[in-house]
C-alpha cells in the first residue's frame, strides 16, 4: 500500500507520546506518504507548542484554541494571548474547540461560551474551524447554525442525517481510525454516505490508531489504512480518494 499525498487534518505531535522520538518522526513523515499535517493545539500552552512545530517543519500547519476539556479557568487574558497566535501565517484555523458532554470535567455552560466566543472570533478573522464533538450533538450543531462558521466536525461520531445537516450548512466532515473498529457502524455509514467533496481525512494522532494497529501509538502515515477502508466501502481507488481529501483540505484550509 504505498499511497501518498496525504494530509493529515487533525493531529497531536506535541503529545507527550511523541516525546522519545518526535523529530525522526516527523523527518519520516514525508516518505512515507505525508504530505501535510495540521497539529492542533488544546490550550495556550499547547497551542504554542503547535505553532513551534509549525514554524520547525514546512509541512505542518496550525491550528489553534481552546479544547472543550481544557476551558475551565480560560481568563480574558488567556483569550487575548491567544488571539496574537492568529496574526501568524503558519495559524490556518481556530481549533481544536467545540463540546464534550462525554467526560463532563467542565460545566456545559462554561464550555457553550467558551466555543460560542471561539465561533465568533473564528467569523470575525475568516478563518475556518475544526470542531471536537463528543456527544454533544444538538448543542453543537444549535451553535453551527447560528453562527454558520467555515470548518470541519473532526472525528464525526454523528449520524447519517447530522452529517446532511453539516453539509447542508457547508462544512466538511472529518473521519479516521474509527472507521476501522470492529463496533463501527455509524462512522461507516456516515463514510458511505458523505459527499466527495466534503471528506477529510485524520489521525487524531497519538490517539485513534486504525486496525491493525489499534491500541498502539498513531501516526499520519497509518491514514493509509483509513483510506483502504473508506475507498473499498466506496467502490473508489485509495489513491484517488487520499488525493480528493487532499484537495479538500487545501481548498477549506486555504493552503
Ligand atoms: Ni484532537
Amino acid at each position: 500500500m504505498n499511497l501518498t499525498g496525504i494530509f493529515d487534518t487533525h493531529a497531536h505531535y506535541d503529545d507527550a507520546a511523541f516525546d522519545a522520538d518526535r523529530d525522526v518522526l516527523l523527518a519520516s513523515l514525508k516518505d512515507n506518504g505525508v504530505s501535510s499535517v495540521i497539529n492542533c493545539g488544546v490550550d495556550l500552552t499547547t497551542s504554542r507548542t503547535t505553532l513551534d512545530l509549525a514554524h520547525r517543519y514546512d509541512y505542518i500547519y496550525a491550528a489553534v484554541g481552546f479544547h472543550p476539556e481544557d476551558c475551565a479557568d480560560v481568563t480574558d487574558a488567556d483569550f487575548d494571548a491567544m488571539r496574537m497566535l492568529y496574526d501568524d501565517p503558519k495559524v490556518i484555523a481556530v481549533g481544536e474547540i467545540g463540546l464534550d458532554y462525554y467526560w463532563d470535567t467542565v460545566p456545559k455552560d462554561v464550555q457553550l461560551a467558551v466555543f460560542e466566543r471561539q465561533l465568533i472570533l473564528a467569523n470575525e478573522l475568516d478563518l475556518p474551524v475544526i470542531i471536537h464533538d463528543r456527544e454533544a450533538h444538538g448543542d453543537t450543531l444549535a451553535l453551527l447554525q447560528k453562527h454558520r462558521p467555515k470548518g470541519v466536525l473532526h472525528c464525526f461520531s454523528g449520524s447519517v442525517e447530522m452529517m446532511e445537516e453539516a453539509v447542508k450548512l457547508g462544512l466538511y466532515i472529518g473521519l479516521g481510525g474509527a472507521v476501522t473498529f470492529k463496533n463501527a457502524k455509524k462512522p461507516l455509514a456516515v463514510a458511505a454516505a458523505v459527499p466527495a467533496d466534503r471528506l477529510l481525512l485524520e489521525t487524531d494522532c497519538p490517539y485513534m490508531a486504525p486496525v491493525p494497529f489499534r491500541g498502539k501509538r498513531n501516526d499520519s502515515s497509518l491514514i493509509a489504512y483509513v483510506a483502504q477502508v473508506i475507498a473499498q466501502l466506496r467502490n473508489a481507488d485509495a489513491q484517488a480518494l487520499v488525493d480528493r481529501c487532499r484537495e479538500n483540505a487545501n481548498r477549506i484550509f486555504g493552503l
